[in-house]
Formats: C-alpha cells, sequence, structure tokens
C-alpha cells in the first residue's frame, strides 16, 4: 500500500474511478461529485484548492483510499471497504496536516470508518447538517411541464461565463460562491461533464436564470444531479424542477438508469429536498458527521 499526496488531474481521475468502481446507494462519492468538488472554484489543476489537503492510497494501480481535507477542521474520504486497515492511516494523515483544535469528518451512516473514528476519539453529532442520497428511476421520469415565459436548453461549450453568473447568483444568499468563468471552463474540460447535461433555463431577455447539471458515469448507468439552482427573482415558478427534469429525461436517453442527487436531510434547509422528492427522488442512505475536540 503506498500513499502520495494529490499531483493533479491524473490523480482526480483515479480517484474517480475508484467511486465508480465501489459506487452503491450508500457509497459516499459518484465520480461527478469530485469534479464539482474540485472545479466549483477556481484552482492550480496540479495542487489541492486553497487551505486544502488531499492524499490517495494504492494498491496496485488501483486507488483504494483518499483523504479530502477541504479545510484544517474538515475531511471528506472514501474508504474501499475492502481496505479496513487504511483506516488509521487515514485518520493519522489529516491529524498530522490539520493545526485545527475541533476537526469534523463526514462518514456515510454504517461506513467502515466508524471503528477508527470513535477510537481516534470522534464522536457522532445527534444534530446539525446532515445529507440523505436521494434516488429516482429513471423509468418512472415525469413528463416534463410547461413553463410560460421560460425556455430550456442545454448550454453551449462558449457559455462558461454566463453559466457561471447563474451559479453564483443561485448561490448568493448562502454565503459567495467561488465559481468563477475561468472555474467553470475548467469544470466543462473535467470528466465526465458533457454540455448536453447541462440544462439552463432562459428569461425574455436572454438570460439564464436556473441551472441543472448532471453528470453520467457510463460504467455504473448511474447520473448525479449537481448542482440545481434558480436565482432569487426567477424562484417559485418551477424552474429548478422543469430544467433538473429536462437533464434528466437527456441523462435517460443516453442509456442511464437511475439518477442520484444529495440533499440535506436535516429541517434547517428543507427546501432542495423537497424540490428532488417532487421529482419522484425517493431518500435513503444518509451521512453522519464525527467530530472530536483536541484543545
Ligand atoms: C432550491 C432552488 C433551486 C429552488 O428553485 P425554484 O425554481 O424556486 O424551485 P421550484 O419553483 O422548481 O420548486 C419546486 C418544488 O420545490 C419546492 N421548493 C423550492 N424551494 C423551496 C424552499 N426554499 N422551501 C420549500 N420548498 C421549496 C417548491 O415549493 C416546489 O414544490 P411544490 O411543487 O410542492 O410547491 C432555489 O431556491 C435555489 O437556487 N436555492 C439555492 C441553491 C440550492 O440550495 N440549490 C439546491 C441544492 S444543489
Amino acid at each position: 500500500m503506498r500513499r502520495r499526496d494529490f499531483s493533479g488531474p491524473d490523480d482526480l481521475r483515479a480517484m474517480q474511478a475508484m467511486c465508480s468502481r465501489l459506487w452503491s446507494p450508500a457509497a459516499r462519492f459518484h465520480p461527478g461529485q469530485l469534479a464539482w468538488n474540485r472545479y466549483h472554484q477556481p484552482v492550480d489543476p496540479a495542487l489541492p484548492g486553497p487551505g486544502e489537503a488531499i492524499s490517495l492510497w494504492r494498491r496496485g494501480d488501483e486507488v483504494v483510499a483518499f483523504g479530502w481535507a477541504e479545510a484544517p477542521d474538515w475531511l471528506e474520504y472514501q474508504l474501499d471497504p475492502a481496505y479496513p486497515e487504511v483506516g488509521q492511516d487515514l485518520l493519522e494523515w489529516f491529524e498530522d496536516w490539520s493545526d485545527a483544535g475541533t476537526q469534523s469528518v463526514l462518514a456515510m451512516h454504517d461506513d467502515v470508518l466508524e471503528s477508527d473514528l470513535a477510537a481516534a476519539g470522534f464522536m457522532p453529532e445527534r444534530a446539525g447538517p446532515y445529507f440523505v442520497h436521494h434516488l429516482l428511476d429513471l423509468a418512472r421520469l415525469s413528463a416534463m411541464p410547461a413553463v410560460d415565459g421560460y425556455s430550456l436548453r442545454h448550454l453551449e461549450p462558449g457559455e462558461a461565463g454566463a453559466r457561471a453568473t447563474c451559479h453564483a447568483a443561485s448561490w448568493s444568499g448562502l454565503g459567495r460562491s467561488r465559481m468563477t468563468a475561468t472555474a467553470y471552463a475548467a469544470l466543462m474540460r473535467a470528466w465526465p461533464y458533457r454540455h448536453d447535461l447541462d440544462w439552463v433555463a432562459i428569461d425574455s431577455a436572454g438570460g439564464i436564470v436556473a441551472s441543472a447539471l448532471v453528470w453520467f458515469d457510463p460504467a455504473t448507468g448511474v447520473g448525479l444531479l449537481e448542482p440545481v439552482g434558480c436565482v432569487p427573482a426567477h424562484r417559485g415558478h418551477g424552474l429548478a424542477a422543469a430544467v433538473s427534469l429536462a437533464a434528466l429525461h437527456h441523462l435517460r436517453g443516453l442509456g442511464a438508469d437511475v439518477a442520484l442527487v444529495t440533499a440535506r436531510g436535516d429541517d434547517a434547509y428543507p427546501g432542495p429536498r423537497r424540490l428532488y422528492q417532487r421529482l419522484g427522488f425517493r431518500p435513503g442512505a444518509r451521512t453522519v458527521t464525527w467530530t472530536r475536540s483536541l484543545l
């Protein structure tokens, strides 16, 4: 088993291959989620993002675990359940890198890392935000609704700037989005991005006012919906639902069987969950945040 720090797009691709290989309804990451997490902000392709650390564990050519510390107090990871012995190394790597007095790790409920987390002094949080994977059998996809006054279409390759602006405006109420035209252009170059799965709603003035991005993994037949947004002035007209459905219909046309979306499960932010459940997504596996204090 070898550990090596992240060194560029080939490593991201190897991590995505691991997510693809291990995909199940309860697996932490779809490969599209890693592309989104990497490129939702401007980054040097060869380095972790600002304030981040990423490391990969390999057996032969295959990645069997990665740790992705998005900040000194926040670790994301995925660990192949066939190699539980890597769990302790992964937590020690994070501990060596992090200088935070309080540290949290986002795990799937019942994940293979739970015993190592408990042994290292992390405790599962009983309250606070958590995420629930929602699945939709695409054979049961609803028909497209009419949306008067707007048109729906997929993005074109030269529209990274307008698309980034829509994304940033949609997230404006939730803290400043770090998405820029340059970051979106990099996202569009990342596997498995396809512009024909990046759907937008256009208003009568020609502006992009809502968006839904789907990532299709042909190896599993699963498409991930991430993210969905509507700018505040156009909310409540069914645009997020319509643009998501349009992308999901196209996904089904490509041969996908299942769509996945991850939404907050706690009641502090119920809107997206309601949106996705209205589209037919059904809740499944959930995350648990494990936290410890070293102070
Ligand atoms: C969540 C968001 C995409 C909804 O956009 P929208 O165009 O207003 O949503 P729609 O009009 O298509 O609503 C579809 C359904 O979801 C429900 N819904 C949408 N936002 C809601 C909210 N904040 N609270 C409760 N329900 C909500 C709607 O009531 C509707 O259900 P109904 O048919 O039973 O009335 C938009 O508020 C947004 O961009 N938020 C910030 C980004 C975000 O959280 N994105 C989702 C996570 S990736």
